[in-house]
């Protein structure tokens, strides 16, 4: 079972972007599923890595695209990718010092942070309306 399936509500209709935030849920998954089927410290390792990477490369594409259409929220979005980055780079080092397994609260946190910003905070530079207004 994926950790989160993909949703209209998370399309913004930016095709750079929603290509992106795909390949975040799909990595994010396949790190659920690493895990669930214990396929091994080295592995799970490399795929939180690939994570990380690719989530530094998405943040730095996405406030390249805010500041392209001079959105005038890019500031704060950015600290608020910033305290992500940070968060992450705390969970991978809980990882990393632990068992091997990836605990239930880096997952939480990976769905928050998936779900609610690209659903609350991304959405606010994207031309969709909300799929519940559409
Ligand atoms: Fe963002
Ligand atoms: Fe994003």
């Amino acid at each position: 079972m994926a950790l989160l399936d993909w949703k209209p509500e998370l399309e913004l209709g930016v095709a750079a972007m929603d290509r992106e935030h795909r390949e975040l849920v799909a990595a994010m998954n396949r790190i659920h599923e690493l895990d669930q089927k214990k396929a091994g410290r080295a592995t799970v390792d490399a795929a939180l890595q690939q994570l990380i990477k690719l989530t530094k490369a998405h943040f730095a594409d996405e406030e390249k695209h805010m500041a392209a259409i001079g959105f005038p929220g890019l500031a704060v979005h950015a600290r608020i990718h910033a305290d992500m980055l940070r968060k992450v780079a705390a969970h991978y080092e809980t990882f990393r010092a632990g068992s091997g397994a990836v605990a239930k609260e880096f997952f939480d946190f990976l769905v928050l942070w998936l779900g609610a910003h690209i659903m609350g905070i991304d959405r606010k530079y994207a031309p969709l309306p909300t799929a519940a207004r559409r």
